[in-house]
């Protein structure tokens, strides 16, 4: 098949807990974007239970699917393929996903594509930035992820460094369920880090002065021993002083690998790359060094469909459809040229 400007795919997204259904037009055209959040439902339990994610997405899927199609005007015939996460995340969760885009795939006789959700978090950037040109250097840092990639060109990634505990967001996550802060960790301490001194507690900066890897784990029982050891200190100082850790080394790092491989620019990608501090200080950084940054707009940092079909595009042109014995791989990875 013929893919051009003007190929039109509906992508879904169930791997974690947003169920999303988007069109995308050509690989950057945003024709529709539907996320549906289960927040409500996971917040009492102060994280994801999968069992209540996989039966959510069982339950939504159809209407989010029937929204995105009805918002970009697609009529029946006018989707040349569909997409679907097939990994990594909840086995339960991205079954749903899969199952509902390859069952569409077949009622409508187009092509099955299976994308991989940390190659589809790249694809944000290309999303509003239809021009951007590898080699650029990716920060991706999400809820389960944390790594700095070398995106040499469309499907080839070559990795630079990633953490060697928990992924950023875990580690806000974690730290913001301590604090008594709620689900999600990552909104709930930017917030309150917007309210405090981001010098009131000097935390590490795990391995900070040299290579690309990451440590989070650390950080996080330095915060716990600190708030131990002082019981009146302000949340906000120490949510503050936190991120001021987190966002200190992943912009540190970030400049590092970028001059190390000679990017021509760094994009954000994943949940956290919604930090109001990260993507101040990362533009800070940027303008200070001399080197582009571009920062995908907070609803395409965090999960959505729309980058899934973006991804789906740039693979279907590369290397044609998957066939539709294509699994759900919960611990999928990406490939990375050596
Ligand atoms: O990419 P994503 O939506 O899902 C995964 O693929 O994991 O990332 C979710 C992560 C969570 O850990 C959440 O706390 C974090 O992104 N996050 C943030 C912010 N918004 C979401 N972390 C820091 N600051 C934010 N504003
Ligand atoms: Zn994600």
């Amino acid at each position: 098949m013929a893919v051009d400007e003007g190929t039109v795919i509906l992508a879904i997204e169930t791997s974690c807990d947003e169920t999303a259904a988007a069109v995308v037009v050509g690989g950057t055209e945003v024709r529709s974007n539907v996320v549906s959040s289960q927040v409500d439902l996971h917040d009492r339990y102060g994280g994801v239970v999968p069992e209540i994610a996989g039966r959510a997405h069982e339950a939504r899927i159809a209407s989010v699917v029937a929204e995105a199609l009805v918002a970009a005007g697609v009529d029946d015939g006018g989707v040349d393929a569909v997409a679907a996460t097939v990994g990594p995340g909840l086995m339960g969760s991205l079954l749903v996903g899969v199952s509902s885009a390859k069952a569409l795939s077949l009622v409508w006789d187009v092509p099955f594509v299976g994308v991989n959700h940390l190659e589809a978090h790249f694809y944000a950037a290309f999303l509003e930035e239809p021009e951007l040109q590898p080699p650029l250097v990716m920060l991706l840092v999400s809820g389960g992820h944390t790594m700095l990639v070398s995106f040499e060109d469309h499907g080839r990634y070559r990795l630079l460094g990633s953490t060697q505990d928990d992924a950023a967001g875990e580690a806000f996550d974690k730290v913001a369920r301590y604090l008594g802060l709620g689900y999600p960790g990552g909104p709930a301490i930017d917030a309150a880090a917007a309210r405090g001194d981001s010098e009131a507690v000097a935390f590490p900066r795990a391995m900070v002065r040299e290579g690309l890897d990451f440590s989070f784990s650390g950080l996080k029982t330095a915060v716990i021993n600190h708030v131990r050891a002082n019981p009146e200190v302000s949340t906000e100082d120490v949510a503050a002083s936190f991120q001021a850790a987190v966002v200190d080394v992943l912009v540190t790092k970030t400049v590092r690998a970028a001059r190390r491989v000679g990017a021509g620019g760094i994009c954000l990608a994943g949940g956290v790359a919604a930090n109001t501090q990260l993507r101040a200080d990362l533009l800070d950084a940027g303008e200070r060094e001399n080197m582009a940054v571009h920062l995908p707009g907070r609803v395409m940092c965090t999960d959505n469909a729309a980058m899934v079909g973006s991804a789906a595009w740039w693979r279907l042109r590369s290397e044609g459809p998957d066939p539709l014995d294509t699994g759900a791989d919960p611990s999928l990875r990406l490939d990375f040229v050596e």
